[in-house]
């Protein structure tokens, strides 16, 4: 099989790399991505000379380069995107260019080559906010309500996904999935931030009161649910996939302080993010019962895998805290 990966430079997309690599030794993969600063070819330079790997660097959002790279394609995952919420609220345009157009047109090529499959990934944060109180859990029937710009390019998105399968009978699927953690993660998203910052001898901001919940996935349970649903999902179904980890922002930075010995005096609260979701929940019944997903790892045992990796690769993350990075953080959060 010959796979098109977007997005393949990115975290979850080279971890998806990497495992799709180990478990379909015969399969070829073409990695399509336009290495934003979010895009690093160093997560692959492991399998960079393999004879099933190459790279293609290009824009979802363009016809042209996408027709290059998707001759004789037979599956297509699209992880491309623009991915970090506060960023959107920075600024939005991007994640319209990329999330959405990038998507159309993604499809349209992908539906003119004749791929047998376009599976696309995407977020919880389509679902909107739960209530710290209430018990429920997103489905993949509830409502869409994204309220960051990040979510609304994820939702908009989403509904083209469906549209072309609803409208042409393009064979689709798609996965809905909660935060993921692991090695490979810019160093932007509260966990990676914060393992950084403290191998850095830096605090970690918190915005608001810390008691917004989110729902922890490691990327690697991440990658064999979508290896799942290439295999045997139903064509135009949507999956939820998530664990029962919930968890409090503040009582996963404690967890990291402890595992890295360190006080509670460097936890810093900060200003809070503009429409922050207070909690995300997934209910993963359907891949459960259709596709007998199960995640392997519990969240205290990734987290101190993933806190070793970046201890381990201080290289690969040092430099990703660049000057752009120092630029970012000091509009974001008014500290150097
Ligand atoms: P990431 O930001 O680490 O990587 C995104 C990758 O896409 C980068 O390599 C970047 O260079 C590439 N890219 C961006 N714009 C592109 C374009 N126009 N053309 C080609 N390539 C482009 O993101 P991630 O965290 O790995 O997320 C991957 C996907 O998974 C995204 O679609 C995201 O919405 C979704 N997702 C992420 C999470 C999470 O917790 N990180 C959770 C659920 C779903
Ligand atoms: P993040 O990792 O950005 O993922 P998402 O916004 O997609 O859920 O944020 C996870 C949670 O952590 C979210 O509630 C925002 C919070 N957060 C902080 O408190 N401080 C930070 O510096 C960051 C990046 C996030």
């Amino acid at each position: 099989m010959r796979l098109l990966v977007t997005g393949g430079a990115g975290f979850i997309g080279s971890n998806f790399i990497h495992y799709w690599l180990k478990n379909h030794p015969s399969d070829q993969i073409i990695n399509f991505d336009n290495l934003t600063y979010a895009g690093n070819l160093e997560n692959l330079e492991s399998v960079k000379n393999s004879q099933n790997y190459t790279f293609t660097k290009g824009d979802i959002a363009n016809a042209k380069e996408v027709r290059y790279a998707i001759k004789n394609v037979d599956v297509v995952v699209n992880f491309a995107a623009e991915s970090h919420v506060d960023r959107s609220i920075l600024d939005p345009a991007p994640f319209i260019l990329t999330n959405v157009v990038g998507t159309q047109i993604l499809l349209d090529v992908a539906k003119e080559a004749g791929v047998r499959r376009f599976h696309h990934v995407s977020t919880d944060e389509v679902y909107g906010s739960l209530d710290l109180n209430s018990k429920e859990k997103f489905r993949e029937d509830s409502p869409y309500r994204p309220n960051s710009p990040y979510a609304a390019s994820k939702a908009a998105s989403d509904h083209l996904v469906r549209a072309y399968h609803a409208t042409y009978g393009f064979p689709i699927t798609v996965t809905n999935c909660s935060n993921n953690f692991g090695p490979y993660q810019f160093p932007e998203k509260l966990i990676s931030l914060a393992i950084t910052n403290l191998l850095e001898g830096k605090k970690v901001p918190v915005y608001g009161d810390g008691l917004y919940v989110r729902d922890w996935l490691y990327v690697k349970d991440h990658c064999a649910a979508i290896d799942l649903v290439l295999q045997k999902g139903k064509v135009g179904a949507t999956y939820c996939i998530g664990v029962d980890s919930a968890i409090e922002n503040i009582e996963v930075v404690k967890k990291i302080l402890k595992i890295l010995d360190q006080s509670p005096d460097k936890i810093e609260y900060v200003k809070d993010r503009p429409g922050h979701d207070r909690r995300y929940a997934i209910d993963a019944a359907k891949i459960t019962k259709e596709l007998g997903w199960q995640p392997k790892y519990n969240f205290d045992d990734a987290l101190k895998l993933t806190v070793d990796w970046y201890r381990k690769n201080k290289s690969w993350w040092q430099k990703l805290k660049n000057k752009q990075f120092g630029k970012y953080y000091q509009e974001q959060y008014h500290r150097r």
